[in-house]
């Protein structure tokens, strides 16, 4: 089953659009086949929910509904066709005022076979406004696709459907596997410290508020996730210098900005980088056994319990989180390795090969970043 997975990728890039400014968007498209005077295709936004004919086609019927037409409430009529061999039904739906899933679950209700969004102002598909524009409450029950068409080509449908016209439509899924194993892979390339204004905090907002889909999502095997964290190193003339000892480990080898540009107060980058080993490491080690969402928590539950402000950024905050989760200890420390050692960590090693763009991405530079399915979006 491909649509949730899809969902996945529609609600990280609305969530990302929301923390972290414009994304590309990759786009589908929608057929008209009838009336003559709307054939063609059109762009879409596909963000499917549980969608059964995965790489198929699905054909229907186009109903604007008299009433309820945000479908933030139940309908109560019927869209299911009355004659068995019916073509299904599409409901056009206007966008705003609920979650895209209360639409889709309403619409689902009363036996649509797919919704059609229509925007509510001429804009590139997809921009969602805010996170409210998804919602993740029926997300589960949810088996009919979605679809976001643009306002021209929506206010087009709904007079023809007004007229009586008979409006077909074709949605048209074959080209748009996004991945062969049909599971959306995606990367989240952030940070640890929470002491760097707005930035920070609207990283925290996405962890947040994405924490329960992403799990969800992960349980069900929808996604394969991964965090990432960047560091740099120190050139070797400067290893003993004052600024690569309070923002490297390893001897110069991982290294990440001091969090308050100041080299004598408060938490240096080297506390920075020590931290993000261990987000590394709890999810590897949750990972390895078969809970990779235990990272959510973990990263949710320690910029709660261990903020900067209150210098709890420590070790021992961290192992406190660590030992709620049930994770083992040791096999994070092991994974820490000693930060004072003149050696290689070959968990910061492999981050920062993967900081390298390969295939069709770019380096990862700018925090934070989505990579979904080996494609670069971000702010
Ligand atoms: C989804 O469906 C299951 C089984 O019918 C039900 O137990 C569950 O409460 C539903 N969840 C939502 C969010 O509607
Ligand atoms: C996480 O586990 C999966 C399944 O065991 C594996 O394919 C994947 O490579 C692991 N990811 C990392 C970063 O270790």
């Amino acid at each position: 089953m491909m649509g949730p997975a899809w969902w996945a990728v529609l609600v990280l890039l609305a969530m990302a659009d929301a923390v972290a400014g414009r994304f590309v968007v990759e786009k589908n498209s929608v057929q008209v086949t009838s009336p003559e005077s709307l054939k063609g295709k059109y762009e879409c936004a596909i963000g499917n929910f549980g969608l059964p004919q995965y790489g198929g086609t699905l054909q229907g019927w186009v109903v604007y509904p008299k009433d309820n037409r945000q479908a933030c409430k139940e309908f109560d009529v019927s869209f299911k066709g009355h004659k068995s061999g019916a073509r299904p039904n599409f409901v056009l739906i206007d966008r705003g005022e609920c979650f895209f899933t209360t639409k889709a679950w309403n619409a689902q209700l009363a036996g649509a076979a797919a919704i059609l969004v229509v925007d509510s102002k001429d804009e590139p598909l997809i921009t969602m406004d805010n996170p409210e524009d998804t919602g993740t409450k029926h997300l589960e029950n949810i088996t009919i696709p979605s679809v976001l068409i643009t306002k021209k080509l929506g206010e087009d449908l709904k007079k023809s459907a007004e007229n009586g016209d008979m409006v077909s439509v074709l949605l048209d899924w074959r080209e748009s596997l996004p991945h062969p194993d049909e599971r959306v892979e995606y990367e989240f390339w952030t940070n640890s410290n929470d002491e760097c204004g707005p930035k920070c905090d609207m990283q925290m907002d996405f962890v947040k508020s994405f924490r329960g889909t992403a799990q969800v999502l992960e349980q069900k095997g929808y996604t394969q996730f991964t965090p990432h964290y960047i560091t740099w190193y120190c050139p070797e003339a400067f290893t003993v210098s004052k600024q690569c000892k309070s923002q490297c480990i390893n001897h110069g080898r991982y290294c990440a900005p001091d969090p308050e540009q100041d080299f004598s107060k408060g938490y240096d980058g080297k506390d920075v980088v020590v931290q993000n080993l261990h987000q590394v490491c709890v999810f590897k080690v949750a990972n390895d056994t078969g809970k990779p969402w235990l990272w959510w928590d973990y990263v949710h539950d320690f910029a709660i319990r261990c903020p900067m402000k209150e210098k709890k950024y420590t070790h021992e905050c961290a192992s406190h989180v660590i030992k709620s989760l049930g994770l083992d200890m040791d096999k994070i420390n092991k994974c820490v390795g000693d930060p004072e050692a003149d050696e290689e960590n070959p968990i910061l090693k492999a981050e920062q090969d993967a900081q390298i763009g390969h295939g069709k991405r770019g380096d990862v530079t700018i925090l934070p970043t989505l990579v979904v399915n080996n494609r670069q979006y971000r702010g």
